[in-house]
Formats: structure tokens, C-alpha cells, sequence
């Protein structure tokens, strides 16, 4: 029998997805769950239900130290926020189909499955990986068989296929955000219930006393949590923490989907909300007016090619370029005060500072105010010129 690599998580879709590769399109089925720091037990659910449901192989692939570096860190780097959303989805897609191209070489597949349904964004980012990097033959039994989740559920039922509890919403999660979809969250005329949360606290439960954090930054990449060196990944853990206790991060929007679909969308995603803000922060230090301008006219385009399947993109790289080139200044450190759901900046430094504590300070005496006046005369002269001819 011929041999397909699913792409596994041990969730609803892609557990239904394993009988379906078998009894209707008649394989063997490889399934490969890519850790991108999504917590240790998922990784651990994947195996189990992949081992009770009887797969021909199952495999753990760890991607995450390249999960941070080669691909959140672009993130940090651009501000990458789509409509609210910091791409925690988005961005480790890409990843992980690039991980199921190399098991299927490795495994001598003759095709590639994904539990996408027909109406996300996922299905798209997937496949144009594999499009652009193979020649595997895709298939999408969830879209190709139009089930519903009701359906799948049922099809669970029927076939003894092991359910978790937390089915009833989709859940993706990896080290950079949470992403929870469906249910009662489906329709934006409805509070999202406590219960669909799990990594950022409500403010009721949040810390009672406000908690400082200074984040040093190297060339745009966080290297340390006050004074505290780390690997990128262990940070980011680190400040999902401590954002998530203080209730940062939850993200509750109205997004637009690439099929055109609007959708409501929620998101909990502690550690990017205060890392992409510290950022943000430093670069007001470091960037002249019109460094700002471009970065913040560059992030959302950067973030709608991520957002839009299109990390394959031309432009997607030669923005890594210029934006890696901007960021050899974005070093220096920031405080950040963080209470109940708020964050705001306290402090900020840096070697590479535009700032002149000399040039600004109402003390300075050396720069002769009077020497404005001559740039202020001239200054909207065009506009003066017009107004006048009105009258
Ligand atoms: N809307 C987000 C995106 O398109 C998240 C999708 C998350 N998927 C899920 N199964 N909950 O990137």
C-alpha cells in the first residue's frame, strides 16, 4: 500500500483525518506531529491518540529552536500584526509543512495530508508550501469530503475514534499564541466563555500588584529578560508567563479571512503582545521620523503576505533584508510596567539613541534659540502664499 504523511496534532481534524486516509482513500498513514512549542502535552496527546487509533508510524519532529529563530524573530523584527493578530498561526505554518516535505522524502511517501477544512486560511498556507518546495500529491480529506464539525464528531463516534474533552473548540497552539475557534465563539454576538481560555489570566485573577520587566534587545532580536541571557525560545516561554499572569494578551477580533470570510477570532498571546510592544518602544529610540514611517508602513504588507500564505513571496524576502539591515541599531534595553491587562513603556536606552538629552533640555543655552527663527520664517511659506490669494 502506498504511504501518505499526515500532519498531526491529535486534535478533532486530523485524527478523523487518519481513518479517512485509510478506509476511503486507502493508505498507510504516516502521522508527524511538529513540535513548535506548543506545551509538552500536546505533543504527548498526539502520540497517545496516534499509538490507541493504530497509525502505520507515528514521528515528533522538533522544530522549535528553528521555529523561534528563523521565524518568530522576523516576526519581532517587522511588528508582524495582522488586524490585532501577531500571525502565532500563520507564522508556523510554513515550518511545519516544510517538515512534512522532508518526512515524506525520508519516508518514501507517496503523498502529503493536511486536516484543514475548505474555509481557513490554513489549507492555503499549507499547500503552498508543499506547491513551492515538492511535487507531493496533497490531499485534504475534511475539505475534499465537506464535513462539518458535528459530522467529524459523529464519524468519531462511530469509528471509536478517542476524543479529548477540549474538542469542542479548535485549538491551535504553539510558543508564540493560542488560537481558539468555534463553538459559541463562532458568533461575535457572544462572550467568549472563560473556559475557552488557558494562558492569560482575567484581570480579576491577574497579579494585584503592578510587575516591571526590562527586555534587552540585539540587532531587533530579544536577548534577555531583566539582565537574565536566554536562547529565544525560553524567553519567549518566559514572558508568556509572565504576561499571561498579568493578564496581557487576549486578543478578540472581527478577521478577515483569505477567502473572504469574515470571522471571530480569539487569540491569547501574552508573550508576543509585550515583546512586539518592547520592540516598537525601542525602535522610537533608534529610528529617525522617516525609519518609523517606512517600518510601520512595511508591517502590515509584510504581515499580509504571512497572513496570506505568501511566506514564498519575492517581497517577503527582500523585506527580511532591509528590515535585517534597519535592525542592526534596534539594540538597548526597555522597561515595561505590566498590570492587569496593561502595558505601558517606563524607561528605554540605547548606544545607537537619536536622542540628545543636551540638544532638548530646556537648560541647554549653547544652542542659540534664536537661530529658528529664520527657518521659521520660511517654514509654509507655500501655504501662506495660497492662503493670501484666497482673499
Ligand atoms: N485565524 C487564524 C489564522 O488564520 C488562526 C487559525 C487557527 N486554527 C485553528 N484550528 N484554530 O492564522
Amino acid at each position: 500500500m502506498d504511504k501518505v504523511v499526515l500532519a498531526f496534532s491529535g486534535g478533532l481534524d486530523t485524527t478523523v483525518c487518519v481513518r479517512l486516509l485509510e478506509e476511503n482513500y486507502n493508505l498507510d498513514v504516516i502521522t508527524a506531529c511538529v513540535d513548535v512549542g506548543q506545551p509538552r502535552e500536546e505533543i504527548e496527546k498526539a502520540e497517545n491518540v496516534a499509538k490507541k487509533i493504530g497509525v502505520f508510524k507515528h514521528c515528533s519532529i522538533d522544530a522549535k529552536e528553528e521555529f523561534a529563530n528563523d521565524f518568530i524573530s522576523k516576526g519581532i523584527k517587522v511588528n508582524a500584526v495582522y488586524e490585532g493578530y501577531p500571525l502565532s498561526t500563520a507564522l508556523a505554518r510554513p515550518l511545519i509543512a516544510m517538515k512534512i516535505i522532508e518526512t515524506a522524502e525520508k519516508e518514501d511517501a507517496a503523498a502529503i495530508a493536511h486536516g484543514c477544512t475548505g474555509k481557513g486560511n490554513d489549507q492555503f498556507r499549507f499547500e503552498s508550501i508543499i506547491r513551492s518546495m515538492s511535487n507531493f500529491k496533497i490531499i485534504a480529506p475534511i475539505r475534499e469530503l465537506n464535513l462539518t464539525r458535528t459530522e467529524e464528531q459523529d464519524y468519531a463516534r462511530k469509528h471509536n475514534i478517542p476524543l479529548s474533552p477540549d474538542s469542542k473548540f479548535s485549538i491551535d497552539e504553539n510558543i508564540w499564541g493560542r488560537s481558539i475557534e468555534g463553538d459559541v465563539i463562532e458568533d461575535p454576538k457572544n462572550e467568549v466563555p472563560q473556559e475557552a481560555y488557558d494562558w492569560v489570566r482575567s484581570d480579576m485573577e491577574a497579579n494585584d500588584n503592578p510587575e516591571k520587566i526590562n527586555i534587552e534587545f540585539n540587532s531587533g532580536v530579544p536577548i534577555a529578560i531583566n539582565g537574565e541571557k536566554m536562547d529565544l525560545i525560553d524567553l519567549i516561554a518566559k514572558t508568556n508567563e509572565i504576561a499571561g499572569n498579568n493578564g496581557i494578551g487576549k486578543i478578540d477580533i472581527i478577521e478577515d479571512r483569505m477567502v473572504g470570510l469574515k470571522s471571530r477570532e480569539v487569540y491569547e498571546v501574552p508573550g508576543a503582545t509585550l515583546l512586539i510592544k518592547a520592540h516598537r518602544g525601542l525602535e522610537e529610540l533608534v529610528f529617525t521620523k522617516n525609519e518609523l514611517r517606512f517600518i510601520d508602513y512595511i508591517s502590515p504588507l509584510y504581515s499580509d503576505l504571512v497572513y496570506n500564505a505568501l511566506w514564498q513571496e519575492p517581497l517577503r524576502e527582500d523585506l527580511d533584508r532591509c528590515v535585517d539591515h534597519m535592525q542592526r541599531r534596534v539594540t538597548g534595553s526597555i522597561v515595561l510596567n505590566l498590570y492587569k491587562g496593561h502595558i505601558s513603556i517606563l524607561s528605554r536606552e540605547s548606544k545607537f539613541s537619536l536622542h540628545d538629552i543636551k540638544q532638548i533640555s530646556f537648560e541647554d543655552k549653547e544652542n542659540d534659540q534664536r537661530e529658528i527663527e529664520g527657518m521659521i520664517k520660511h517654514h509654509g511659506m507655500q501655504a501662506a502664499i495660497y492662503q493670501k490669494q484666497k482673499h
